[in-house]
C-alpha cells in the first residue's frame, strides 16, 4: 500500500464503471484489460483510488448490483486473476482498489436463491431470504404494502413445483435481487468471507451499496399511513444494522494499511446519516446532500455548513459528491431550469441550456475540490460528458421500465467513455454497449490532452494542487462575506476557493496570484465559475497545466 496515515481522509476516489469504461478485446463492452490498459492515464488525473462498480459475475439485471458470485469477475470483465493483475498494477502507480459489496440483495441466479426456490416453503434454503405467506384468503396479496427503491412491488409470488402458486419473496429493488434475510448466521458469516476474499487480494476498501437496508423489522409491518411507528422504518436505517458494521470494520482491521469502509448512506436525518461514522463504524459515507442542491450560492452553502456539521461530533471527514451512476452529469443537470437533483423528477426531454451547464459543471468540480474530506469523481465527469438522452430500444435500466417507461432511467449517465477519434467507438474499443452521441469528437481524452484549457486539463490541475498545497489538508474552512450570490471560503491561512452563482461579474478579493480558474478571468469573476486564489506566494506548488 502506498504511504499515507488516514489516506482515505483526503483521498480523491474515481469511481469506474467497468462496463463503460474501456473495452479491451472488441466485444463493445468494458473490461479489466481496457481497465489495466489506461492505468496511466487514471495516473495522468492524479487520483488516490478507484472504486470499481460490481465486477463479479452477474446477469447484469440491475448492472451488476445482482451479483450471481462475488468471488469471481463476470466473465465478460475478465478473469480473478486479471483482476489480481489489475490491483497490484494500479497500486505500482500509487493508486488504491475500492471494490463494491451489496450485502441487500444477491442475484435471483446467485446459487443459494436456486436452493432456496427448489427447497419447501419453511425450509432451511428459504431462511436466508424472506420468504413469506401471501395475505388474503389464497395468498394472493403481498405481505407487506412496502414500496421499492425502483418504483413498483416489493414482493414476487413463487410457484410450488406442482404449478400451483407458493410463497412470496421479498425484493426491495428489482425482482431479479431478491433480499436477504441479515437475521440469519449465513448470511453474516458470507460476507465478512467476501470482505476477507477481497482484502487478501490488496483491495483498499469497500463501497457498501444501499447500507441503509439490509436490515428489517422481522415483523414485517406495513408502513404506516400518517407518523412514523415507534420501531422505526422497517426496512430503512435500522438500529441493528450498526452491529453488522461494527463486525465489518473488525474484519477491516484484522489488515495492515488501513481499509476503508464507504456506505451509500442516503437519509435525511443527520444525526442518524452520522451514526454511521461514529468510531469503530464504517470510515467515510457519500454525501448526497451537496449532490443534490441546485445552482444557489445560498443552498449549496447551507448544505456543505450542514454537512460539515454533522461530520464534526463523530470526527468522521466529509466526502463531497457530484455524481455517480445512478445520476443525471452535472452538465445537464445544472443547464436546467430545476438543477437540483431528485430521481423522481427525472424527465426525457427536459429543456437543458448545455453551454451554461457545462460551465457550472466546471466551477462545481473546482468548488468541491477546495472542500475539506475526500472527493468522488465520477468516470467521465473529468471529460465534461452530458447525460445522453438514449433511443428508447437502447435503454437497459430496470428503473426506466419499472417507471412505465416515464422516467429514462440511468442508462444516459452510463455511456462508454470517449477516448480518440472523431466518430463512434471513439477509441473506446467495439461497437458500445450503449450508442455514443456524434458530437462526442471534441470531448475524447485524445482531443483534451492536447488544449490546455480543456476540462480534462481543469480536473488534472485541480487535483494537482488540492494535492501538493497544505492549505488543503486540514478539515476546517472559514466563509468570506463576498455577496449573496458568491461562495468564497478560505482553506489554511493562504487558499481561498471562490465560485460566482450569480448573473454579473464579481471583483476578486485581494489576493497574490491566481493558482486556478474554471473560465477565463479578466480581472473579475465572471458568472458561473470559480477561481482558487493564493493571498501570498505558494511554495512547492503543483506544475499549472490550465489557466
Ligand atoms: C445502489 C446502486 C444502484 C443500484 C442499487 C441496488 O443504489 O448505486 O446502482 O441499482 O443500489 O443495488
Ligand atoms: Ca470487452
Amino acid at each position: 500500500m502506498p504511504a499515507g496515515e488516514g489516506w482515505w481522509r483526503t483521498a480523491v476516489i474515481y469511481q469506474v464503471y467497468v462496463r463503460s469504461f474501456a473495452d479491451g478485446n472488441g466485444d463493445g463492452i468494458g473490461d479489466l484489460a481496457g481497465v489495466r490498459s489506461r492505468l496511466p492515464y487514471l495516473k495522468s488525473l492524479g487520483v488516490d483510488a478507484l472504486w470499481f462498480t460490481p465486477w463479479y459475475e452477474s446477469p447484469l439485471a440491475d448492472g451488476g448490483y445482482d451479483v450471481q458470485d462475488y468471488r469471481r469477475i463476470d466473465p465478460r470483465f475478465g478473469t480473478l486473476e486479471e483482476a489480481e493483475q489489475l490491483i497490484a498494477e494500479a497500486l505500482e502507480h500509487g493508486i488504491r482498489t475500492i471494490v463494491d459489496i451489496v450485502p441487500n440483495h444477491i442475484s435471483d441466479r446467485h446459487e443459494w436463491f436456486q436452493q432456496a426456490l427448489a427447497a419447501q416453503p419453511g425450509s432451511p434454503e428459504r431462511e436466508r431470504f424472506w420468504f413469506h405467506p401471501g395475505r388474503g384468503e389464497g395468498g394472493e396479496e403481498m405481505p407487506t404494502n412496502w414500496v421499492s427503491s425502483f418504483q413498483g412491488e416489493t414482493w414476487t409470488r413463487t410457484r410450488n413445483p406442482d404449478g400451483t402458486p407458493g410463497e412470496w419473496y421479498l425484493h426491495l429493488f428489482t425482482p431479479q435481487q431478491p433480499d436477504l434475510n441479515w437475521n440469519h448466521p449465513d448470511v453474516r458469516r458470507e460476507h465478512e468471507d467476501v470482505l476477507r476474499f477481497w482484502f487478501d487480494r490488496g483491495v483498499a476498501g469497500v463501497r457498501i451499496d444501499s447500507a441503509a437496508l439490509p436490515v428489517k423489522d422481522p415483523a414485517l409491518p406495513d408502513l404506516p399511513v400518517g407518523t412514523a411507528p415507534a420501531s422505526g422504518h422497517p426496512h430503512i436505517d435500522r438500529d441493528e444494522l450498526h452491529d453488522i458494521y461494527r463486525d465489518w470494520r473488525a474484519v477491516a482491521e484484522e489488515y495492515d494499511g488501513e481499509r476503508v469502509l464507504v456506505g451509500e448512506v442516503w437519509l435525511d436525518d443527520a444525526e442518524r446519516f452520522a451514526r454511521y461514522l461514529r468510531p469503530g463504524e464504517m470510515h467515510t459515507a457519500f454525501n448526497f446532500g451537496f449532490m443534490t442542491q441546485p445552482w444557489s450560492a445560498q443552498a449549496m452553502r447551507d448544505s456543505i455548513t450542514r454537512t460539515l456539521a454533522e461530520h464534526a461530533p463523530v470526527g468522521a471527514p466529509a466526502t463531497w459528491v457530484l455524481s455517480n451512476h445512478d445520476v443525471t452529469r452535472p452538465v445537464t443537470r445544472y443547464g436546467q431550469a430545476d438543477s437540483s437533483f431528485a430521481f423522481e423528477r427525472k424527465r426525457f426531454g427536459t429543456p437543458t441550456n448545455a453551454v451554461r451547464g457545462a460551465r457550472r459543471a466546471r466551477a462545481a468540480s473546482l468548488l468541491v475540490a477546495a472542500l475539506p474530506g475526500s472527493l468522488y469523481i465520477y468516470q467521465g465527469d473529468e471529460l465534461g460528458l452530458s447525460e445522453v438522452e438514449l433511443p428508447l430500444e437502447a435503454i437497459e435500466d430496470p428503473m426506466h421500465f419499472r417507471s412505465g417507461g416515464v422516467d429514462p432511467g440511468r442508462d444516459g449517465c452510463r455511456v462508454p467513455l470517449p477516448w480518440a477519434g472523431a466518430a463512434t467507438p471513439y477509441g473506446f474499443g467495439g461497437t458500445p454497449w450503449l450508442p455514443q452521441p456524434a458530437d462526442w469528437a471534441a470531448l475524447t481524452v485524445e482531443a483534451q490532452d492536447a488544449d490546455p484549457a480543456s476540462t480534462l486539463n481543469l480536473y488534472r490541475a485541480a487535483i494537482a494542487l488540492r494535492t501538493q498545497i497544505a492549505d488543503f489538508a486540514g478539515g476546517e474552512l472559514e466563509w468570506l462575506e463576498l455577496g449573496a450570490d458568491v461562495l468564497a471560503f478560505r482553506r489554511g491561512d493562504g487558499t481561498v476557493s471562490i465560485t460566482n452563482l450569480g448573473a454579473v461579474p464579481v471583483p476578486l478579493p485581494a489576493h497574490h496570484e491566481v493558482l486556478l480558474s474554471s473560465a477565463p478571468l479578466d480581472g473579475m469573476l465572471p458568472p458561473d465559475s470559480t477561481a482558487w486564489l493564493a493571498l501570498r506566494p505558494v511554495r512547492d506548488r503543483a506544475p499549472r497545466v490550465a489557466d
